[in-house]
């Protein structure tokens, strides 16, 4: 298997442990190189885990000032959009806490695909300011797992899943009839700490061929971090297709 899995009793038991996992982290980056650097993960899952994460006592224990928001993914459509993974995040954290402006790297996913895609790559360049080709190491990327094993907007049958070379990328998805941007494998890969969090019996059939197949079929399967490490924090009902697995 793919890194280390943590099975949640509840939905509600992944949530808070979701929220204390990515507040250590950040509080962990912090403390080693003074800034955390964060990819939020869009959808339904991870909403509660912000709202918990914007809460008290939550909110006051992290140094917003010293965490940068950005995202692994977006659906290309204005910003107050109910699709969009950036008022998701602004509705359940960002109107809650007192974060700098500057800090928030929302994906300008209304314009042109390829533009807002080239667009973001150089504002995480510019934010990570790193010369020439270095990748950027995000502290912490958080990933959902959809139905059909894609993870951030990088679905199956897409040319992103090739992508070698540059670090966000515009995806037209067929079934959706729609563009979306995405981080690509090479970025993803090199973050430090790789989150997927996993809910739902509607999840538990993609989960069990994502972790216990052998043949490389789904998107989430080319997750792997180069030297960070990656957890998988699902819960019970997203658990519940999986073989051998001593259930807390
Ligand atoms: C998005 C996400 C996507 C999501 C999965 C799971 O923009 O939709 O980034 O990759 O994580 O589709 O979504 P749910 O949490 O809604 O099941």
């Amino acid at each position: 298997m793919n890194g280390r899995l943590e099975i949640q009793p509840t939905s509600a038991d992944l949530v808070r442990k979701a929220t204390e996992c990515i507040a250590s982290l950040l509080l962990e980056s912090v403390k080693s190189r003074k800034l955390a650097m964060i990819a939020l993960s869009g959808g339904t899952t991870p909403r509660s885990v912000y709202m918990l994460l914007g809460s008290e006592p939550m909110c006051s224990m992290i140094p917003w000032a010293n965490v940068h928001l950005f995202w692994g993914d977006e659906r290309c459509v204005p910003p107050d959009n109910a699709e969009s993974n950036f008022r998701m995040v602004k509705e359940a954290l960002l109107d809650k806490i007192a974060i700098p402006s500057t800090n928030i790297h929302r994906t300008k996913a209304e314009q042109n695909p390829a533009i807002a895609a080239q667009e973001y790559e150089e504002e995480i360049k510019q934010t990570f300011q790193l010369k020439g080709d270095a990748l950027p190491r995000f502290d912490v990327i958080l990933l959902g797992l959809g139905e059909d094993g894609h993870t951030a907007s990088l679905f199956p049958g897409t040319t992103a899943l090739q992508e070698q070379h540059k670090l966000v990328t515009e995806v037209y998805v067929e079934k959706l009839k729609a563009y979306r941007i995405s981080m690509t494998l090479p970025l993803i890969n090199n973050a430090r700490h790789l989150l997927f969090l996993v809910s739902g019996k509607g999840k538990a059939g993609m989960l069990a061929e994502v972790l216990q197949s052998n043949d490389v079929k789904y998107p989430a399967q080319l997750v792997k971090p180069v030297s960070g490490d990656i957890r998988w924090l699902v819960d019970r009902n997203a658990a519940s297709h999986l073989e051998a697995v001593n259930q807390p």
